[in-house]
């Protein structure tokens, strides 16, 4: 084993400092930029010693920069290579949002495995996924990177992302080291505005936003990277509670932590620290160790150790993490990790790869509507495609790492063999959110020709670069131009499907009005068009369930199933109809709840039945349904188990996901699904503990959020 304490003892204070600095790849024109430039003006010397790179990748690259970089460090301390493999490295897979609604953590680790491997032969040692944030706005552009508004089932997923990157012990080949994001509560930014403040409660900071972070962290994860945001007032990046007392101390976490891009910066910006020299001991002081593309540390580091301002204690036990990291992941050993141009030829798209994001991709998309069996199109059917998506390859959301939009597959490359299919392109969305106007000559014009077919498809939605980050939108509608197409094309008398492309719940009301069928694609990702046009000739059926409410509109944000009751519920017992928590000109509803998705079958369930009416402590109940295809096809049915606690120490959420059973049944088949209801279901936690309390609880069998199919249990003290 090898000493590093030793070798940390014989580093200069500027070689330390420089450890802990992580430069973007393009210090060495090898990499990307990602984030924000300050106009950080490099010093030499920092470019020379750094710890750590952003964004370089790329078997030969990595091996020209380790090569050079050992060159002229004093202690052949190797470069440690990280970057976003958020959902894919180079072949791309559905966004995160869109692959939780698949309800199969088994794939998603499949799908991180894959981008473990293809970044592993590309010499990158760290991905900082997964992104663990609670996620309950739309307006926020960053929930397409999210696994939505469930704590159980982002901690599910979190689980799976490190179970996938991390599957071998880290000097392994195919292998990349976790970084869990971003600490903490950023998705509960203020207004849905990116960056913007977070006041989170203790209770709902541990209980809904906490798990899933802690639970990559349980999974191996081994760093942490802190989120721009303010929580409470103190920004996460300079956040000692967070950092040291409760991440270090009472989680017991001692792998690295990194900043986000710039954000030591940022703590000026706040207005939390007075300059670039506070900022660096105010991170450093948090207890964070890497400082990411920018050069506080390097700069003021050792001023602030002569005026006592940070402790060399502190920077050593940094430093030594950071060391410790690269020694497990057999850097001083091996340099050049995995880095093997010829593996990246033979792996990267393979069609191996290729055929999992095709599959990881179907079962992300999710059914909305479809009336009259609109979907799937009949073999013989003619069908037009329309919209900015007939034949666009956007198939990748803005966080696509080494992904090419060239290499992505589009709807009308898809549907090339088919007979009967029209494709019409038209009202395209710009990054900038814009759409160019279309005079409705032009609609009229294609839709004279779409009105010749059987079926038409609208192939609607927003450009990668309107969600995502810095994606905020204060409008969730579909951009007007492709609305204008809509209604033109809804009174033709043909059956229309609109296909949603987005990386957010969108505010779907007037389409779900006109529409006969509408389908939820998320961006699917590289094999994104193949996948689509499978659920669409029915190949394969939809079987994905949201993982996100879908608004009405959005003036209902933040909008999410796991509410508390409030002291008038909008169907409360007897207060009279006004005074109840409602909006007089909008439901409460979502138009969409979480967990819904329909199939090319329907399903019918059995009432709720119990082994027992009292759980005593330490025992477990089973809670079971009888689920039927009551249609023509088999099918993939998510069934799913909520519990609500109707009386605790705090408010409780009037329903709580706490499993699912993705059952396939046969056309005409009938199942019993079983849940085992234990303890540990029942806890939660309070800033006091986490327990279970004793009372009364509903257990619900149900397709969604919304079921009312339950019954009664007591839990004893
Ligand atoms: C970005 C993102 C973060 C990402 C980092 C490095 O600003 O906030 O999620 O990992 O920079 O690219």
């Amino acid at each position: 084993m090898r000493d590093l304490r030793q070798l940390v003892s014989h580093m200069t204070i500027q070689e330390k400092l420089a450890q802990l600095s992580q430069l973007s790849g393009e210090a060495w024109n090898g990499g990307k930029l990602m984030g924000i430039r300050y106009g950080v003006t490099l010093d030499p010397a920092l470019v020379r010693m750094a710890g750590s790179l952003l964004g370089a990748s790329g078997a030969k690259t990595v091996r020209d920069i380790q090569t050079e970089h050992l060159k002229t460090h004093r202690h052949g301390i190797p470069l440690l290579f990280m970057t976003d493999v958020i959902h894919g490295y180079r072949t791309i897979f559905p966004s995160p949002l869109g692959m939780a609604c698949s309800f199969d953590p088994a794939m998603v680790r499949e799908s991180a495995r894959i981008a473990a491997l293809e970044a592993s032969v590309s010499g990158l040692q760290v991905t900082f996924s997964p992104m663990a944030d609670l996620v309950r706005d739309a307006r926020w552009g960053r929930v397409v990177e999210s696994t939505g508004e469930d704590p159980w089932l982002n901690a599910l997923y979190a689980r799976a992302f490190v179970e996938g990157y991390q599957n071998a012990p880290l000097d392994a080949g195919g292998v990349l080291a976790c970084c869990v994001k971003h600490f903490a509560g950023y998705g509960a930014a203020e207004a849905g505005r990116d960056y913007n403040t977070t006041e989170i409660g203790d209770y709902q900071l541990r209980d809904s936003y906490l798990p899933a972070y802690r639970a990559a962290l349980d999974a191996g994860a081994r760093m942490v990277m802190t989120a721009f945001n303010a929580l409470n007032g103190v920004p996460c990046t300079g956040n000692r509670w967070l950092f040291t007392d409760l991440l270090r101390g009472e989680w017991g976490f001692d792998g690295v932590a990194i900043t986000d891009c710039t954000a030591v910066y940022e703590l000026v910006n706040h207005g939390f620290c007075a300059d670039n020299a506070d900022a660096a001991a105010a991170t450093l002081n948090a207890g964070v160790d890497i400082e990411m593309v920018s050069d506080t540390f390097f700069t003021h580091g050792e001023r602030l150790l002569a005026e006592g301002r940070i402790t060399m204690e502190a920077v050593d036990s940094a430093v030594l993490r950071v060391l410790r990291l690269k020694d497990e992941m057999g850097l001083f050993d091996n340099p050049y990790g995995h880095a093997d141009e010829a593996s990246e030829a033979a792996l990267h798209l393979c069609p191996a790869h290729r055929e999992t994001a095709r599959a990881l991709a179907r079962r992300s998309m999710v059914l909305l509507k479809n009336d009259g069996g609109t979907l799937p199109i009949r073999d013989g059917e003619t069908f037009a495609v329309l919209g900015p998506y007939a034949d666009s390859r956007h198939m990748l959301d803005i966080w696509h790492c080494e992904g090419r939009e060239e290499e992505c597959v589009s709807l009308a490359e898809a549907l090339a063999g088919r007979d009967g299919v029209t494709v019409l392109p038209c009202c395209p969305v710009n990054a900038d959110g814009t759409s160019p106007a279309v005079p409705d000559a032009a609609l009229d014009a294609l839709l004279v020709k779409a009105a010749a077919c059987d079926k038409l498809v609208l192939a609607l939605g927003e450009h990668p670069s309107m969600s995502a980050e810095a994606g905020s939108r204060a409008c969730l509608d579909l951009p007007e131009p492709q609305m204008r197409l809509l209604r033109k094309a809804c009174v033709l008398g043909k059956p229309v499907a609109v296909v949603v492309f987005s990386g957010r719940p969108l505010a779907l009301t007037e389409a779900h009005g006109l529409a006969q069928a509408l389908l939820q694609a998320w961006f699917p990702g590289t094999e994104g068009g193949n996948a689509l046009a499978d659920l669409l000739l029915g190949r394969a059926s939809p079987s994905g369930r949201l993982t996100m409410s879908f608004p009405h509109s959005v003036g209902q944000l933040p909008l999410y199933y796991n509410h508390l009751p409030t002291g008038r519920p909008k169907h409360g017992r007897n207060d009279p109809e006004r005074f109840r928590s409602r909006y007089i000109d909008a439901p409460n509803e979502p138009l969409y709840p979480f967990g819904y998705g329909l199939t090319y079958a329907s399903f019918a369930y059995g009432g709720v039945t119990l082994s027992a009416s009292v759980m005593a402590a330490g025992e477990t109940i089973t809670a079971s349904a009888s689920v039927t295809n009551t249609g023509t096809v088999a099918a993939i049915e998510v069934v799913q188990l909520y519990l609500r606690d109707m009386a605790g120490s705090y408010a409780r959420p009037v329903r709580m996901l706490k499993g699912f059973d993705a059952v396939t049944l046969a056309a005409g088949e009938t199942r019993e699904v079983r849940f085992t209801v234990d303890a540990d279901m029942l806890k939660y936690h309070t800033p006091t503990g986490y327990q279970a309390e004793a009372g009364g609880f509903i257990a619900f069998i149900g397709p969604d959020a919304a079921t009312e199919n339950g019954a009664v249990f007591t839990l004893l003290g």
